[in-house]
């Protein structure tokens, strides 16, 4: 069965979630860090573009011990499995997601990516290859599934996001809206892509929850009728 999938972002309250130069920048404060860790922590896998590995390097680890040990207790890995979407393989091979803490690493790839690269990176990660110039990202939700994957916390960036909601694979959105304005018609947002033209294509969500955490507002969404968005982004 395909993954449920859960998806987390911090966005300003004009809606960017990095500044033009892609640079990271802290949008939310300790109690929403707290949250996302436990978020991340109840996730069998944590997915990214390579877009955010190449911008951030991030880690990708569960980061509160308790967390960690409570993981260990359920009788899984102290950190869920890391994902990168990269069609071309251009994770650099030491890339902090494919280092830092114990467990299994997932790299999605095309048929593009250099196969000697691919074997480089089977040191470190396991790598699916599944789509012909992009990674196919519903036959990647299904292999997930057959590898007993069963929820999947999505951490970016827009470009990725907009990937998954259009193919119709995004159940849930947190979005945590900061209280700064970054601006700049070039900054990413929380849903890049091309976006849909119809408003019939665009994509319902039900407000479940809105949480005022410090000075900022988490807003708990979920994504109406996932499926029949397929393809129309
Ligand atoms: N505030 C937050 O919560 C937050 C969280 C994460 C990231 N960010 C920010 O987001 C920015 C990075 O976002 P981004 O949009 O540039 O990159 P991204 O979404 O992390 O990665 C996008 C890349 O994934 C690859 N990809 C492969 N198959 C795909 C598919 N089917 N659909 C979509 N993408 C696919 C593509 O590169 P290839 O063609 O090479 O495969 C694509 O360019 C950074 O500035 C980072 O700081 C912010």
């Amino acid at each position: 069965m395909r993954p449920y999938v859960v998806v987390n972002v911090a966005m300003s309250a004009d809606g960017k979630i990095s500044t033009r130069e892609r640079r990271q920048v802290k949008i939310s404060g300790r109690q929403d860090f707290v949250r996302v860790d436990r978020l991340k922590a109840g996730s069998d896998a944590v997915m990214v573009g390579i877009g955010t590995v190449l911008a951030d390097d991030p880690s990708l680890t569960v980061k509160a011990e308790e967390c960690r040990t409570r993981r260990l207790n359920r009788g899984v890995d102290e950190h869920p499995v890391r994902i990168v979407v990269d069609s071309t393989a251009r994770i650099p091979l030491e890339a902090s997601v494919l280092h830092k803490g114990a467990g299994k690493r997932i790299v999605a790839v095309s048929c593009r990516a250099d196969p000697r690269k691919i074997a480089e990176l089977q040191k470190e990660a396991t790598v699916i290859i599944c789509g012909v110039n992009e990674v196919e990202l519903v036959t990647l939700m299904d292999k997930l599934g057959e590898m007993g994957i069963q929820r999947v916390m999505v951490e970016g960036g827009g470009t990725l996001i907009a990937g998954l909601i259009s193919a119709g694979l995004v159940n849930e959105i947190y979005t945590f809206i900061g209280n700064m304005i970054i601006g700049g018609k070039d900054s990413p947002t929380f849903v890049d892509g091309d976006g849909f033209i119809l408003e019939s294509e665009f994509c319902r969500l039900t407000l479940l929850e809105t949480h005022r955490i410090e000075n900022g507002v988490l807003l708990h969404w979920k994504v109406e009728n996932a499926e029949d968005k397929q393809g129309k982004m």
